[in-house]
């Protein structure tokens, strides 16, 4: 997929998706949050980045880790994601968060600015993924520690059939690299590639429970990263594609809810002490969407 094409489907996605994705993804992502932030293992005082912050579910538990004496910036490519958590801010009092809307492709942000960067399930969103981490490795100061967390391997999450069940309906793939970064040890090569060391991985296993039919379909059509698509399905087209996926989750099916098994993956990795002057340099810009 042309990347600033899948930048602008992203954008406008999750776009879409910011006013119920809690409602649908808070409680099914929980797992995967503690996981990055106990990766992370926030101090008081510290200046961290949360890419693709979304709503701030990993951004607010960050602020509190830090505490007023720290600083935490969420940024975001949706702008109402970025416009939900700077209302909470604002609405928490909380002058320490900021948020920014951002690719993660291209951070402003000087180098070595922060002590972490965090990124909670967006690494998969991003045309270049590498660039992205390269970018957290410029914006981090020496000695600084990156930790992301993506979904694992497509075998191990249930709900996968979204995927092939909206691009058979739309002529082009919605996420093409969405389960890539979760086979095998590609995620630490590619932290290890963008130049971080001490690299550690960790798989966690976790269920998504759906209290009814109708909260799993608006989790996988609604909520999240086929958003933009589904906004363009007529009636009919909705039902056929909801079928289908109701069809590919009945392995789960417990009366009337849902245990869909799924895997996420945690990584982090630390910005070594001496680096290279060229580890610096920033790529030019791409074209935001
Ligand atoms: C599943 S949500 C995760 C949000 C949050 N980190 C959390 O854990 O709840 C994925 C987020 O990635 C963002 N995203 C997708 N592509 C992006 C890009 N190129 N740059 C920055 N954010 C992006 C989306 O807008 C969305 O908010």
């Amino acid at each position: 997929m042309d990347p600033r094409l899948q930048r602008r489907v992203q954008r406008y996605g999750w776009d879409r998706a910011a006013a119920s994705y809690e409602q649908y993804w808070m409680r099914q992502l929980e797992p995967a949050q503690a996981g990055l932030l106990a990766m992370a293992a926030l101090i008081p005082g510290q200046r961290v980045l949360d890419i693709a912050c979304g709503t701030g579910l990993v951004t607010f538990p960050a602020a509190a880790a830090v505490g007023a004496e720290g600083a935490v910036a969420g940024t975001d490519i949706a702008g109402s994601m970025i416009e939900k958590g700077a209302g909470e801010a604002e609405a928490r009092g909380l002058r320490h968060v900021s948020f920014d809307r951002m690719d993660a492709e291209d951070l402003r942000f000087e180098e070595s600015m922060f002590d972490t960067a965090l990124c909670g399930l967006g690494l998969m969103y991003f045309p270049d993924p590498l660039q992205s981490l390269r970018e957290a490795f410029r914006v981090l100061r020496p000695g600084g520690r990156f930790a992301a967390a993506v979904w694992g391997r497509r075998s191990r999450c249930g709900w996968a059939g979204i995927f092939p069940i909206v691009e058979e309906r739309v002529d082009s793939e919605v996420c093409p690299m969405f389960f890539q970064l979760g086979q095998a040890d590609l995620l630490e090569r590619q932290f290890m590639e963008a130049g971080f060391e001490n690299v550690r991985v960790e798989r966690i296993e976790t269920t998504l429970r759906y209290d009814s039919v109708e909260d799993a379909i608006g989790a996988a059509f609604v909520g999240g990263p086929v958003a933009l698509a589904y906004s363009r399905f007529d009636e009919e087209t909705r039902a056929g594609a909801h079928a289908d996926y109701v069809r590919s989750i009945e392995p789960y099916r417990r009366g009337t809810r849902y245990e869909i098994p799924g895997e996420f993956v945690i990584a982090g990795g630390t910005k070594p002490m001496e680096i290279a002057a060229a580890a610096f340099s920033k790529r030019a810009g791409t074209a935001d969407a």
